[in-house]
């Protein structure tokens, strides 16, 4: 998605959600149900936390959200969109004549194919002023009566009911990026009835180490003989300002030196906030070929299967169609070198030096992504590398 600010590092096909995010921007909400959902006689209703503050991070946040460049482009990934819209057809009998949420609806789009799906109603929430966009898109479809939008933080907005289903698209980067699963959490503590469906039920993160010589020609051999002019003392910057910070390009399963590797599997139904702080995993990699180490990838996948089958926690590693026995098991939304591309690319943290590595070469450490402590939709990571008896440490941001 293109955000209007904040573009970092090298990307491919200039393909980018929004780098620079801030936080929940308060607008005259379209709609507001006063009556708070604490005193609608459910037994099974949490109690209810004060939301987190909106902070200039969010509101930033949230503005990028109003460009329609951004919602252009997820729109026009066919992946994206059609794995949506094919997990609502794939629930209709679930969502037919229930209530619905859409936390983040942006222009409205999964709303009205949930409403085009038979829901009773659904209320398309969204803090970035393209609500008021979603609000025109629904009316000029004839669903204002069926379709509520309501312009606002999906922590602040107060509705008078409980729902069954939610849907979001929150998947940042590498999974975790831009922090919006909070907010499906939320959601689902404040208004989900127990039974409800969740879409996407469950998303996995996964890396791989990769082989990437033509991207490190590219842009760091490149200066060695530029017109015939030796210009490889350019090359220390070239390596800093390509690899600093973290990477979302287009690779190939022909990148891919090892199995993939689980970094962190998600229950929609289950996980808890805390649990997003800091995700850390030890992995241990085997290359399946001899070749220059330049750094990992991560990607993920995200599964739109009903209640009851999002409770394996164990997926196994490695590429789609290896992890469903059956694959009208379940609906995946797969994000990875060897999937069909989509506007999340993959995101690759790049060493400044490859590393040589022999067919079998034992590639083991640990990562660690951690929600920035100032703007938590930034991401730290720490990525410790050990192989051939020497360890390397890398230590950057995303912002
Ligand atoms: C990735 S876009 C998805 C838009 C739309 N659902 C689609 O699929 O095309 C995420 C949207 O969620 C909104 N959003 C993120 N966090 C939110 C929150 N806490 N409350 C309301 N809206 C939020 C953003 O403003 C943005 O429009």
């Amino acid at each position: 998605m293109h955000g209007s600010t904040g573009y970092s590092g090298y990307h491919q096909n200039n393909q980018q959600r929004p780098r620079k995010r801030g936080g929940g921007r308060r607008t005259s909400r379209k709609y507001q149900h006063h009556q708070n959902t604490r005193n609608n006689g459910d037994d099974d209703q949490k109690e209810q936390k004060s939301p987190p503050p909106c902070t200039d991070f969010d509101k930033a946040y949230f503005h990028c959200y109003a460009h329609v460049g951004i919602h252009e482009e997820m729109i026009k990934d066919s992946v994206r969109t059609e794995t949506y819209k094919a997990a609502i057809m794939h629930h209709q009998s679930f969502i037919e004549g229930k209530v619905v949420m859409d936390v983040g609806c942006g222009t409205g789009i999964l709303s009205i194919f949930c409403a085009q799906a038979g829901a009773k109603r659904v209320y398309a929430v969204d803090a970035s002023d393209i609500a008021v966009q979603a609000n025109e898109v629904v009316k000029a479809n004839n669903l204002a009566d069926r379709v509520i939008v309501l312009h606002g933080r999906v922590e602040d907005v107060e509705i008078y009911e409980k729902v069954d289903v939610i849907i979001s698209e929150w998947m940042g980067y590498m999974l975790l990026y831009e922090s919006m699963l909070g907010s499906v959490i939320a959601a689902r503590d404040r208004w989900l009835k127990r039974g409800g469906l969740i879409l996407p039920c469950t998303a996995t993160l996964y890396m791989a180490p990769i082989t990437h010589p033509d991207r490190y020609k590219d842009s760091i051999e490149f200066w060695r003989n530029v017109y015939g002019i030796d210009m490889s003392v350019m090359m220390p910057l070239a390596k800093l300002c390509a690899f600093e910070e973290p990477c979302v390009e287009t690779i190939t399963g022909e990148n891919v030196m090892a199995r993939p590797h689980v970094v962190k599997h998600v229950d929609c139904y289950t996980i808890q906030l805390h649990e997003l702080e800091s995700v850390s995993t030890r992995y241990k990699f085997q290359s399946t070929m001899r070749a220059p180490l330049h750094g990992f990838a991560l990607w993920f996948d995200a599964e739109f299967s009903g209640p009851a089958s999002s409770t394996n926690n164990n997926p196994v590693d490695g590429f789609r169609g290896k992890k469903h026995a059956n694959p009208d098991e379940a609906l995946v939304l797969s994000t990875g070198p060897e999937d069909l591309p989509t506007h999340w690319q993959q995101t690759l943290i790049y060493y400044f030096d490859p590393i040589e590595v022999e067919q079998d070469q034992i590639i083991e450490g640990s990562l660690t992504l951690s929600q920035n402590k100032e703007n938590h939709r930034f991401m730290n990571i720490r990525l410790v590398c050990s192989s051939g008896g020497m360890s390397y440490v890398k230590e950057l941001v995303m912002r």
